[in-house]
């Protein structure tokens, strides 16, 4: 049980018109491994991540499969959405489908909230729509297509026609909350980051804000609006709520007090839904705005945005296939600084991996236990009197596990794996110029000896229990390997917080056998 302050996490909830691919995987381990960070750090912790199952683009994926729109999303959901999870090692709290009951009434009685309140009203409109991102474009969003698409107007993101939409809708006063949402931005530096996303909004914003429309009449996948059931909800209003209705919203006012408000990470193509028009929707009905929003970058694959309507797209199972879900988690979460665009290629994780994973965290964690097993029968020795070397690891770490907890506060991932890393490459360096080997020959050193190899394994269980967030299976591999199950418990339960301090492994524990933690693999074709 935590007793911490709350941590409430989303993902953005996709759209299973399609099968996932690595962008939305990377979405979900980021935010999979803050929640496992906070969680571990005893803070109430309540991950969301779920599906956006209504709107055009799935009524049109459906048509095309020759299934109505809910047997689609049926089968998409459960033969691929739900196994991305397993796929990733992802520990989410909850799994939110805006087909569910209990999304739809509450969507409903928040839309009825803001008609009441006078914010919504009848009006014409006519404008450009995406349905690749089910949004009427601005005029910035707007180009002229090329090749077959030659005298159309495309979406800047999908390179798709736009279609001209003529229908009578109800409207949200959007443009009432130009000013309140400046001073949001203002009072809260880190209600968006990072700062190139907070910059890109108040820009937006500062721009004028249209009334939105938020209705549609043309089709019926979708929440019926309350009031005039020939119309449904728009998608994205309709997908927004998500992360109320999913802890109680309507229905359970104290889980809802105890979760909300949320922090939200979303990349960068939906930012502005997340950034102004959620805000402005949560004010207009009395609700408090979401802590945060943190919009990462793009993957990129041939450097433009990987998508499977590129025909991009790269399914996660063909890395975990080949690496592992702790190599994908790591991989994405360290080379790519959170919040930048970042290339993906084959070579780079087959270097990084060979690297980083296997050279320098596996082959530590593999010739520190077999050594403990070879001079010390498998039993961690005690350490004797500590030397300056001995004390400068004893500070790296210490230093890690505070930089590492002040990056993940800061939801930059990347810098506190790099932090985390120093313990990798200083342990590294420190066996190398102790020469654990020598010593073992010299009865006179058997005390040094006992001393290097503690401080060696209990650099790996800080290290086990700070990468943990990161890379469960491998971590978990390591600490049974460390013999610390046994003596101090389940790693998932081991206070992030606490991972810094020294001497927690206890000496005359049995080490186990450890089998590589990242083993050679077949480079993929
Ligand atoms: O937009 N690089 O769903 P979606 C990095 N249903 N991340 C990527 C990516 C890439 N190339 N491609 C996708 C929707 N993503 C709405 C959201 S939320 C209330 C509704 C990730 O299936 C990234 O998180 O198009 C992006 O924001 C999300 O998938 C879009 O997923
Ligand atoms: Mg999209």
């Amino acid at each position: 049980m935590s007793t911490g302050r709350s941590f409430y996490i989303t993902t953005p909830i996709y759209y299973p018109s399609d099968v996932p691919h690595i962008g939305h995987g990377y979405t979900t381990v980021a935010v999979d491994t803050l929640a496992r960070w906070h969680r571990q750090s005893g803070d109430d912790t309540w991950m969301l991540t779920g599906t956006d199952e209504h709107g055009q683009k799935m009524l049109r994926a459906a048509a095309a499969n020759g299934v109505t729109p809910q047997q689609w999303v049926d089968k998409l959901v459960t033969e691929s959405w739900f196994p991305l999870l397993e796929t990733l090692d992802v520990a989410n709290d909850d799994f939110i489908r805006t087909t569910q009951e209990r999304h739809e009434r509450n969507v409903q009685v928040f839309f009825q909230t803001l008609y009441d309140a006078g914010y919504i009203y009848a009006g014409e409109y006519e404008a450009l729509y995406c349905v690749g991102c089910e949004e009427f474009k601005p005029e910035s969003e707007i180009v002229d297509g090329t090749g077959a698409f030659e005298g159309l107007k495309v979406c800047a993101i999908h390179s798709k026609p736009l279609e001209l939409l003529q229908e009578k809708n109800y409207f949200f006063k959007l443009s009432e909350f130009q000013d309140k949402l400046l001073e949001l931005y203002k009072n809260e530096p880190d209600f968006l980051r990072p700062d190139s996303a907070r910059n890109e909004v108040i820009s937006f914003v500062k721009n004028g804000l249209k009334d939105l429309s938020i209705s549609r009449s043309t089709f019926d996948w979708g929440i019926r609006v309350p009031w005039d059931e020939s119309h449904v909800i728009y998608v994205w209003v309709d997908a927004l709520l998500n992360y109320a209705t999913a802890v109680g919203y309507g229905t359970d006012p104290e889980q809802f007090a105890r979760r909300w408000p949320a922090y939200h990470v979303v990349g960068k193509d939906i930012l502005r839904f997340h950034a102004v028009i959620w805000p402005a929707m949560l004010m207009a009905a009395g609700l408090e705005v979401p802590r945060g929003v943190f919009a990462h970058g793009w993957l990129l694959v041939g450097g433009e945005k990987m998508s499977k309507s590129k025909l991009t797209g790269i399914a996660p199972t063909e890395i975990t296939d080949v690496f592992g879900s702790d190599a994908y988690r790591f991989y994405f979460l360290s080379a790519i600084a959170f919040g930048q665009d970042g290339s993906f290629s084959w070579e780079d994780l087959s270097a990084r991996y060979q690297a980083e994973l296997a050279n320098g965290f596996g082959n530590l964690a593999s010739r520190t236990v077999a050594m403990i097993e070879r001079y010390y029968e498998g039993i961690v020795p005690p350490p004797g009197e500590y030397t300056d070397a001995d004390r400068r690891i004893q500070t790296v770490v210490a230093d890690a596990a505070a930089a590492a907890d002040a990056a993940m506060e800061r939801f930059r991932i990347d810098e506190a794996i790099h932090a985390i890393w120093t313990i990798v490459t200083e342990l590294n360096g420190y066996i190398t110029e102790n020469e654990p080997w020598a010593l073992a020959k010299d009865d006179a050193q058997r005390a040094r000896l006992g001393t290097v190899l503690y401080t060696a394994a209990e650099g790996l269980r800080a290290l086990a229990v700070l990468l943990s967030p990161v890379m469960p299976v491998a971590t978990e591999k390591l600490w049974i390997a460390l013999g610390a199950a046994e003596s101090l418990g389940r790693i998932q339960d081991q206070p992030l917080r606490e991972a810094g301090g020294w001497g927690v492994l206890r000496p005359g524990t049995s080490v186990n056998g450890l089998s590589p933690l990242f083993p050679r693999v077949e480079q993929p074709a």
